[in-house]
């Protein structure tokens, strides 16, 4: 493993490719508008100054982990020459499957094709591609440099060697990897999310606002966030997404998405990402403000 190209350069996509290149691998980060790939090279830019400002990174090392990246807005150029493709699009099944039609047509026949989906079905995206035993589901979390976990997903036909080649790369980054089995929400999204849509139930059915839900979590459970201030976090538009995929993926109507998620989603509220979503929020300042929507 020398050459991986990343596709996508969202927020999971730049985080990708940042601890790849940190690591000392040649990235080649890939997206259709260069002012998307440009964007994503600044944000890595700051983030790798936050390690070296902590002193986890001297300064020739964040420059050389920008030089190990590449951006390319022609996809099959992007990974003639990779020995890993890791797509890290939307969370949109169609555009996941067109991706993966174009990338099985360009890249090396030895590549290993892997997904950074938070909850579609390996299984399905592999079967477009002419190498279904080298597809895998390779799952990050934000934010990407810091959360240690890749979740690991096998497909039905992945074999055990692609496995564990994917599981000594992600180890040999510094995460630490865990496999799982190809079923709907894998097991991130399969508890995250049904909590997060049950946090928003709760809200909705008024037993507590906000602030209230997300004290609840943070200061009795120890979590970083609260369920709510996470879905902003996330995007709602990709809670929204997941639970949908967990409804289809079970038919069980414990996983239908809670209607203010809905409501939200349709409405432009998608958290950090749209400026709003159960908190407002302003660029420059960290302050944790309810949205008015849901104020008091
Ligand atoms: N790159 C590099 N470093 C970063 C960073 C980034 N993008 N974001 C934060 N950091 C570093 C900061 O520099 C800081 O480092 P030090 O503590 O060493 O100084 C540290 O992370 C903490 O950051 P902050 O002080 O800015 O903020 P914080 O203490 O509030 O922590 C957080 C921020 C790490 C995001 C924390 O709130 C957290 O862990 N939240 C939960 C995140 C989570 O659950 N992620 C999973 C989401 S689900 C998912 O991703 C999968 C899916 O499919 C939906």
């Amino acid at each position: 493993m020398k050459n991986i190209s990343v596709i996508g350069a969202g927020q999971m996509g730049n985080g990708i490719a940042h601890v790849f290149a940190q690591s000392g691998y040649s990235v080649t980060l890939i997206d259709i508008a260069q002012e998307r790939l440009d964007k994503a090279v600044a944000t890595i830019g700051k983030n790798l100054d936050r390690q070296v400002a902590k002193g986890s990174l001297t300064e020739d090392q964040k420059k050389t982990a920008l030089a190990n990246i590449a951006t390319a807005t022609d996809m099959a150029a992007g990974v003639k020459a990779a020995d890993l493709v890791v797509e890290a699009a939307t969370e949109n099944v169609d555009l996941k499957l067109k991706i993966f039609k174009d990338i099985d047509a360009n890249a090396p026949a030895g590549c290993i094709l892997a997904t950074n989906t938070s909850s579609i079905s390996i299984t399905r995206i592999a079967a477009v591609t002419g190498r279904p035993a080298q597809v895998i589901g390779m799952h990050f979390m934000n934010p990407v440099p810091v959360m240690k976990l890749v979740e690991v997903i096998r497909g039905y036909n992945t074999t055990d060697v692609v496995t564990k080649t994917i599981m000594d790369l992600s180890t040999a980054i510094g995460k630490v990897p865990v496999e799982v089995n190809d079923y709907s929400g894998f097991v991130a999204n399969r508890i995250l999310m049904p909590m997060i849509n049950e946090a928003i139930e709760t809200l909705f059915q008024g037993v507590g606002g906000v602030a209230e839900i997300d004290t609840v979590m943070k200061l009795g459970m120890a979590h970083p966030m609260g369920p709510l201030q996470l879905a902003d976090f996330i995007g709602l538009d990709t809670c929204l997404a997941i639970m949908r995929v967990l409804h289809e993926g079970f038919g069980n109507p414990k996983y239908a998405p809670c209607p203010l998620l809905v409501q939200m989603v349709t409405a432009g509220k998608l958290g950090v990402k749209s400026g709003e979503g159960f908190y407002q929020y302003t660029a420059g300042s960290k302050d944790l403000v309810v949205a008015a929507a849901f104020a008091k």
